[in-house]
């Protein structure tokens, strides 16, 4: 039985935890309190891979001595060698009478072990106060440590008449300033933003974190291109990335490098189950790695010749015209309803246009292949390469076509809808694609986890039931 100051004392380790929201991926958000009696002698959380654990820094945080007391920990405390010490010496050294911690660690290999350790020193241990809260805040790393797959957050942003765009293509700006700024702190806090090449042909995003006071690691930035159809000049892989770019403050330090901020062991980090440091490095400091997705045997046949046009695959006039329509796009009827008009109205190409992926690689850009059907790649194998590569929380930042791909194979673990109060017209283009509907029963369903106002926007966090 938890007592009102047990649970006052997990509520301030909770926040303590979420301090480290953007900063400690790939590992989780953790806070710690130690307690003698009703008072709070020492605070601590895990702030950054490679750095000291939560309890350390609680321990070392402490005024007066700690034999005795009462340490409130938001996961398990851990009991195997990382990349620091096992926490559960810390505590055992440190003479800690009893340990409560909100929820067990989820990974198979350590999970139950850091408790029976300290069971086995002679400490009163109890588990469960606020399992749910602390489950929250580390809901990617907990999926990925039990799935090996990451969360699945997918963001939206629409119109009363839940249309994402005008039929035109124009979809900038839907939402107000402090909805986009919301989103700023969900891309902060993921460890990867995914997208698919329509959006970057149509709106060519950057995907970094341009948020204020940003001290994270810039995450990783994936694009699925089963054909290859990204332009290379695109402001993702580097092109044309100005002030905005650079602007994702601290990101320098992290990305993708081995010495950066959890380099050690994160995503672009010199860590074997990371994006590899070198080869998916992003050209931009305010920026993350970038990987592509792309089918097997992707790479075009002939790569220098379309419509008697010879571009140089780097050369940035080339692609900002790519960008504005002259290369071909997606001809799958599910695809056509979606993509941008003015691009389909220019392109008269007989084939593909595809980048070279050389020319790709040459900008750091690391290209995965995986399994593909109609163009269309094996969404499970991407997320399972993205596990490996040690995301726990992905932000996809897509149009119709890859939103409704994601619901309609059940991979969406979280929708966040952002909705602006204006109207676009049956005109414009649809929230997702989904088939056919012949039943209402049929509808898909979701969960309202949480709703919120961004000044005239809508945020509805909503859940797949
Ligand atoms: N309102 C919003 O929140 C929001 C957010 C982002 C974008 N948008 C808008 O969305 C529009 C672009 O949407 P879109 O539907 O054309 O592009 P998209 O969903 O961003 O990308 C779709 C493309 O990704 C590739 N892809 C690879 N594997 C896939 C898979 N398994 N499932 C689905 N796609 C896969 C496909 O091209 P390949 O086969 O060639 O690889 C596909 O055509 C733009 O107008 C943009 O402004 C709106």
């Amino acid at each position: 039985m938890f007592t009102e100051f047990d649970r006052l004392a997990m509520t301030q380790a909770l926040a303590l935890a979420e301090r480290g929201l953007e900063t400690t991926h790939p590992n989780p958000r953790v806070g710690c309190v130690i307690a003698q009696g009703d008072r709070i002698i020492g605070e601590g959380f895990h702030e950054r891979a490679g750095e000291p654990h939560a309890e350390v820094m609680a321990l070392r945080s402490a005024k007066e001595p700690v034999a005795g007391a009462t340490a409130y920990v938001t996961l398990e405390p851990c009991s195997h060698h990382g990349r620091t010490p096992p926490c559960v010496n810390a505590l055992i050294e440190a003479r800690i009478a009893r340990v409560v911690f909100a929820v067990q660690d989820p990974n198979p290999r350590v999970s139950g072990q850091g408790a029976d350790a300290l069971l086995r020193a002679g400490m009163t241990v109890e588990a469960g106060l606020m399992e749910n809260e602390a489950t929250e805040l580390n809901i990617g790393f907990m999926k990925r440590m039990k799935d090996g797959l990451p969360w699945v957050r997918v963001k939206l942003a629409m119109s009363l008449d839940g249309r994402t765009a005008l039929a035109n293509g124009a979809s900038q700006w839907i939402t107000g300033e402090a909805a986009r700024a919301d989103v700023q702190r969900w891309r902060a806090r993921c460890s990867a933003i995914m997208t698919g090449v329509g959006t970057v042909l149509a709106d060519d995003p950057q995907l970094n974190v341009r948020a204020a006071g940003f001290k994270g690691r810039q995450p990783l930035r994936v694009v699925l291109d089963a054909r290859l159809r990204s332009p290379v000049g695109a402001k993702v892989f580097g092109g044309g990335v100005g002030a905005g770019g650079g602007a994702g403050v601290g990101g320098g330090a992290g990305v993708g490098g081995a010495a950066g901020v959890g380099g050690a062991a994160g995503v672009g980090g010199a860590a074997a189950a990371g994006v590899d440091g070198g080869a998916g490095r992003g050209a931009d400091p305010g920026a993350g790695p970038v990987v592509v997705f792309a089918a097997a045997s992707a790479e075009p046949p002939d790569q220098n010749s379309v419509s008697g046009v010879a571009p140089s695959a780097d050369d940035a006039t080339w692609a900002g015209a790519a960008l504005s329509g002259a290369i071909p796009v997606d001809r799958r009827p599910s695809a056509q309803a979606s993509t941008v008009e003015s691009t389909a109205a220019k392109s008269d190409s007989p084939a593909d246009f595809r980048v070279p992926r050389a020319a790709l690689s040459g900008k750091g850009v690391r290209i995965e292949e995986v399994p593909s059907d109609d163009g269309y790649l094996d969404l499970p194998a991407v997320l399972k390469k993205l596990g490996e590569m040690e995301v726990n929380e992905v932000l996809v930042e897509a149009g119709p076509t890859l939103a409704g791909q994601l619901l309609t194979t059940f991979l969406v673990d979280e929708l966040l809808l952002y909705v602006a109060p204006k109207l676009l017209g049956p005109q414009g283009r649809p929230l997702v694609n989904l088939p056919e509907l012949q039943s209402l029963q049929d509808a898909w369903g979701f969960s309202l986890f949480d709703a919120k106002r961004f000044g005239d926007d809508l945020r509805l966090r909503l859940r797949p039931k």
